[in-house]
């Protein structure tokens, strides 16, 4: 197994460390355009192998011809937000680098599966798998499992319970109109609903939608990091270790949600072929409007970039 990973900022070297730690490849490649950054970051990850018990052997570069024959590649390149910022912010100059990156990428590895990061993501992953020409499955889009692992955490502060014991799921487009959808989250089984009073519950919804400004506004320089990069090696295990688990992801949707031909966060079975079934589950009236909501501005977005792709 080998594992590209592209942009050496925070989120590339945090995700490219708990891929080694984890030992999900045999050798990882971690590459950047700034010269010497990726070298150092990975030489340094590496030396860490005899301390935190791992032989994956990581490598840093600024050269494309390094990724071939990637089996998985986690693209986290482009720029992140600032205070004031949305994701859609990022549009142009993110979709310009994605598309490029891509385009390199491919010239050396001819059917990796990409987990797309960089934001905002539904539309870098629409860029992706555009540029790509690689089958819908195995263009994937990390936003839903970050969103869900967020809204895990506040319903367990909140009820003071192991956050083990959540399960919850977040859908739609990664961005401002994400669904967290409340009648599909439960604490072992308890709907969240018996648990917490409405109002409660909608602060913690609303703290779910703006988890990641929340951090932007914290650092002021960059965004969210630990989380992200935890949520990215969490989907690139279930597809190393071929593990079948059900998780939010960006995907291609044909017509599955009332949504056709747009990216967008739904549950997904994530196994060694990359996105290997969608589910499509019941949703409340609301809950199916609001969904459909964020994958139209999602597609809306993704119109903005045709020049681009031409
Ligand atoms: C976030 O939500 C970076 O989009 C990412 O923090």
């Amino acid at each position: 197994m080998k594992i590209t990973v592209v942009g050496a900022g925070n989120v590339g070297a945090t995700a490219a460390l708990r891929i080694a730690e984890k030992q999900l490849a045999k050798e990882v490649v971690l590459i950047d355009v700034v010269e010497g950054i990726p070298q150092g970051k990975a030489l340094d990850m590496y030396e860490s192998g005899s301390i935190g018990l791992f032989d994956t052997c990581i490598f840093g570069s600024n050269d494309y011809k390094d990724t071939a024959n990637s089996d998985i590649i986690l693209i986290t390149a482009g720029l992140a937000r600032k205070p004031g910022m949305t994701r859609e912010d990022l549009l142009m100059k993110n979709g310009t680098i994605i598309r490029d990156v891509t385009k390199e990428l491919m010239k050396y590895s001819s059917n990796p599966i990409i987990v797309m990061v960089s934001n905002p993501v539904d539309i870098m992953t629409y860029v992706a798998w555009k540029v790509s020409g690689l089958p819908k499955e195995q263009v994937i889009g990390m936003g839903g499992v970050l969103d869900t692992a967020r809204y895990k955490t506040f319903i367990a502060e909140a009820l003071n319970v192991s956050m083990q014991d959540i399960s919850a799921l977040v859908l739609g487009g990664h961005g401002d109109a994400m669904v967290p959808v409340v009648n599909y989250t439960n604490v072992s089984g308890i709907p969240l609903t018996e648990l917490l009073p409405q109002d409660k519950i909608d602060e913690l919804v609303t703290r779910t939608r703006n988890g990641g400004i929340e951090i932007v506004n914290y650092l002021k320089t960059g965004s969210a990091f630990y989380a992200p990069a935890a949520s990215a090696v969490e989907m690139i295990e279930a597809i190393v270790k071929d593990r079948k688990r059900i998780l939010p992801c960006t995907t291609l949707l044909d017509n599955q949600y009332g949504i056709d031909d747009v990216f967008c966060g739904v549950p997904v079975k994530l196994g060694k072929n990359g996105i290997e079934q969608v589910l499509e589950i019941n949703l409340s009236a609301t809950e199916l409007e609001a969904l459909q909501h964020s994958a139209a501005i999602v597609d809306e977005n993704c119109k903005q970039l045709t020049s681009l792709l031409a």
